[in-house]
Parts: C-alpha cells; structure tokens; sequence
C-alpha cells in the first residue's frame, strides 16, 4: 500500500484543476494535508471545499508560479500556518503550440516564465523549509515534450529545461535529504486536450501502443508514488506515463504501417 504521504504537508501548483486536481484529490485520499496553489481561486476553493467534504485536509492559496516574489510569500504563509513542507508538486504548465519560426519573442518568454521559470522558482524557495522539515520529495511535471523531439518549440525547450533542472537540483538538494524527480505525461484528458486539434488527438492515439488518452488519475498516481517513502532511493529520475507512445510509439506505427503497405 502506497500511503506514506500520510500527515505530510504538500503542495501543488496548478492544483485548482486537470491534473492538479486530481494529484491534490489523491495525495488528500492518501492523508496529507494538500495546499492547493493556483491562479483560478474560485475553481481552487470549490475542490479545497469537495476535499474536505469527503472527510481530506487541505487549503487554497494564490500563486503565479512565474512570480518569484509570490513564491517566497506563499512558502512563508505555508510555514506559519503549517510548521512544515514535506513534498511539492510543481504543476502548473500552459501549452504553446507555436512551431519554431512562428514563436513570437513574447511567447517564448511568457511559455519560459510559467513552465520554466515557476518550477526554478519553486524548487529554490521551498528547499529550505524542507530540509528544516527532515527533507521531502520535490515532483516536477514535465512532459514526453522534455523526452523526445516535438514540433511545439517553445513547449518542448521548457520540458526539457525541467527534465534538466530536475536532474540539477537532485544533486543539490540531496544533502538536504531531498529527492527531486520528474514526471512525464503523454496525451491526458484534461481542458489542454479539449482545445488541441481533434485530428491531432486521433493520429496520437494512433500513435500509443495503448491505444487510448491518459486519465489525470493515471498520473497521480505516479505523482503520490514519487512522494512517498516508497520511492526513498529514487532522485534524478524520470517516470513517463504516456501508455508506450514516447518509447515504443515509433514501431507501433511502422508496424501499423507495414500492415497497410503489405
Ligand atoms: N494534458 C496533457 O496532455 C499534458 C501532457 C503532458 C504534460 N502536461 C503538463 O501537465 C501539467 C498540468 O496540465 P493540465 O493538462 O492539467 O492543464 P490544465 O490547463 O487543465 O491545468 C493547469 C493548471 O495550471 C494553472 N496555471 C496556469 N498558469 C499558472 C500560473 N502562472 N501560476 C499558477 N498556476 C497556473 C491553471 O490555472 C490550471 O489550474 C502542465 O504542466 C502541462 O504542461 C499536460
């Protein structure tokens, strides 16, 4: 039984909905009080309201994780009101589906400040409070975008940057006991999936040995994993959840292919 984020305290950025939601749901389920940081309060108070109805701890706090001011604000308010920070779940994303020579200079930064910026910002500000806590576990949602080449420049250099800043800070951060891990999902069915191109959807899908979306569940799954003392050796590391599409996905379709062709 994976339970060990039981009266921990955890954060998660983005936690208001999608895959956040579901991460605080879980971690909640599993006996941490979840500090649930988003920019949507209204959607954040709403499921910090259904958490705790169903009998979970957790609370609702502002965050734009692209403001490092409001990161040093926000850890501050989670030490005085909760005495600790065991684990934080670094979210929060935005997609930027613009290919390389289409990338406006202000999509570049705006796609660097929240999916790049926010989690070195985070990692930096809740390291200290952790180690004063024992240590923790540090969860950073990158994507098969930070694995593999992927047309959405932008997109992808911020993935990669978490999937190498990940790796960075697991080595800083081990002497404080704290373990920095990332998560990678393929195609999950959030809001972000509901906008993309349904042709797109289709081909991905195609695509997936598995043959079908991702559930944010799915994710959380691996997420409230990478926070518990189950996964106390492992740091640096990467868990893809994506149902074979950035490893195998390749000879999925020449196999698929081979059969039209033959
Ligand atoms: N959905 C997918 O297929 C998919 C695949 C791979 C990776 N991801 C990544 O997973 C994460 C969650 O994605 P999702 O599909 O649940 O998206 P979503 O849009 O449903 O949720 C993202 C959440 O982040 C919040 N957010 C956005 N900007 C913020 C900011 N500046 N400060 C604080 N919060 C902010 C949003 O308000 C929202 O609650 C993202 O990092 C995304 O890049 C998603």
């Amino acid at each position: 039984m994976t339970n060990a984020t039981d009266n921990k305290v955890v954060l998660v950025t983005g936690g208001a909905r999608g895959m956040g939601a579901a991460q605080a749901r879980r971690l909640a389920a599993d006996g941490a009080h979840v500090c649930v940081a988003d920019i949507l309060m209204d959607a954040a108070e709403q499921l910090v309201e259904a958490i705790t109805a169903d009998g979970g701890s957790a609370s609702y706090h502002e965050l734009d994780v692209s403001n490092s001011g409001a990161w040093t604000a926000l850890i501050s308010e989670i030490e005085r009101k909760f005495g600790r920070l065991d684990g934080l779940v670094n979210n929060a994303g935005i997609p930027m589906r613009a290919t390389l020579m289409d990338l406006s200079d202000d999509d570049w930064r705006r796609v660097m400040s929240v999916n790049l910026d926010g989690v070195f910002y985070g990692v930096r500000a809740a390291a200290p409070v952790m180690r004063e806590s024992g240590g923790g576990s540090i969860v950073n949602i990158s994507s098969i975008a930070g694995q593999i080449g992927y047309h959405a420049t932008g997109y992808a250099v911020s993935k990669w940057g978490v999937t190498g800043l990940t790796k960075s800070a697991a080595i800083a951060l081990a002497p404080w006991k704290i373990r920095v891990n990332s998560v990678h999902p393929g195609l999950v069915g959030t809001v972000l999936m509901e906008q993309a191109e349904p042709a797109f959807i289709e081909a991905t899908v195609r695509a997936t040995p598995l043959g079908r979306p991702g559930e944010s569940e799915e994710v959380a799954a691996s997420v409230a994993f990478l926070l518990s003392d189950d996964a106390k050796y492992l740091t640096g590391s990467e868990i893809t959840v994506d149902g074979g599409l950035a490893s195998c996905g390749a000879y999925w379709q020449i196999l698929e292919r081979r059969a039209e062709l033959a």
